[in-house]
């Protein structure tokens, strides 16, 4: 079976430089919140422009923000049905109101056009996720939320390295978060993310909050959790830094690859927008007619495929509590029975691409 991503070849391309900072690491025996930690908040705030606090995990990364702006109980935050769960899960947590806005079919990003539409009085924010590695026009959003007097924080699990009209994703908006699961692009080796702020104050509040609400030692500020980041895995993340413009380089040409072949075939790659000066390409995602019926197949030929995502937010059990019923959300609907991806990762080479490539024209081609 073809790999649908390839951690180990990776690992053994950069292992130097990762046995290194682990060794590091031991012999410093600064586990957690070490020097790593700092260092590589300092390469993130410098590469974003913007203050950078690393902590657990993408999905504490969009929680504490939202915790630390003391909001109310059934405050509304509209983001996208069409994510991976935590997106709105960290919203209902808090006892947050999730709000959908239905998704772009081109893009299965959030239609920025009906979130006007969807904003009431009890309406504090947006979360926008760039999904798939591509962000939404940030500037757009960040226009309606700033006439509205309500935050933008940009979802950027899926797209750090992505480029908007020359900016960085997790630069743009006023708060941006991202995730190091090792899946992710830019992932380390277990759960791990990071939180990109604009306002100091605000980030530091955070990042007390990170550490069971302490500014100094054993004086504790705020009511906080102990979401801290491992200082190993920042050593790991430290390590493939270096080599990220590459990877992305790579997993762009493989892209490229894919869209050259299906062209014109019945499956149909998702729209790269104009704006989109570079796409993190966490996933390569297709839409197509008989969608399960191409994975069995695909399946069958060695060739692994994923769906992001089957179910819709608001279709799901833990949901269900919001009311909301099949066919609110038509177009993610839509989407969740027609999406696949393919195997997506900077070591593939071209002879493997070129085996996925025949083998799906092939299967399209007889169904
Ligand atoms: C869009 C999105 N948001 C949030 C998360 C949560 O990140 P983590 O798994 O690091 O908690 C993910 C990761 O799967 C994601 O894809």
């Amino acid at each position: 079976m073809i790999p649908f991503i390839d951690l180990q070849a990776q690992y053994q391309a950069y292992k130097k430089e990762i046995d290194t900072r682990i060794e590091g690491v031991l012999s410093r025996n600064d586990y957690i919140m070490g020097k790593d930690v700092k260092e590589l908040e300092e390469w993130m705030s410098n590469y974003t422009g913007t203050y950078a606090v690393a902590l657990s995990s993408g999905t504490d990364a969009l929680m504490i923000p939202l915790y630390a702006m003391d909001l109310k109980e059934g405050d509304e935050i509209i983001t996208t049905p069409f994510t991976f769960f935590a997106t709105a899960e960290v919203i209902s947590f808090l006892k947050l109101k999730p709000v959908f806005v239905d998704i772009d079919p081109e893009t299965c990003n959030i239609d920025i056009n009906k979130i006007e539409g969807a904003i009431t009085p009890k309406t504090k924010g947006i979360i926008s996720v760039s999904l798939f590695g591509q962000t939404t026009d940030l500037d757009r959003i960040d226009g309606i939320a700033k006439k509205h007097n309500i935050f933008h924080i940009e979802d950027a699990a899926q797209s750090f390295g992505a480029i908007y009209k020359g900016r960085k994703s997790c630069g743009v908006a006023e708060v941006s978060t991202t995730s190091f699961f090792p899946a992710k692009p830019l992932g380390t080796y277990g759960d791990g993310g990071m939180m990109y702020f604009k306002n100091k104050d605000f980030a530091d509040k955070c990042a007390s909050i990170v550490n069971q609400g302490q500014s100094v030692r054993y004086e504790h500020q705020y009511i906080g959790v102990n979401a801290r980041f491992d200082t190993f895995k920042a050593a790991i993340l430290l390590a493939k830094l270096g080599h990220y413009d590459d990877e992305l380089a790579r997993r762009n040409e493989i892209a490229t690859n894919y869209a050259k072949a299906f062209a014109g075939s019945k499956a149909i790659p998702l729209k790269i927008e104009e704006f989109t000066d570079r796409h993190a390409w966490a996933q390569y995602t297709l839409k197509v007619e008989q969608r399960d019926k191409v994975r069995d197949l695909l399946q069958e030929k060695g060739i692994p495929t994923a769906i992001h995502y089957p179910k819709p937010l608001h279709r799901q059990p833990a949901l269900a509590y919001l009311g909301l019923k099949e066919g609110a959300y038509p177009i993610a609907e839509d989407m969740s029975t027609k999406v696949f991806s393919l195997p997506m990762h900077a070591f593939m080479d071209n002879d493997t691409q070129n085996i996925i490539i025949d083998g799906v024209l092939d299967v399209l081609n007889n169904i």
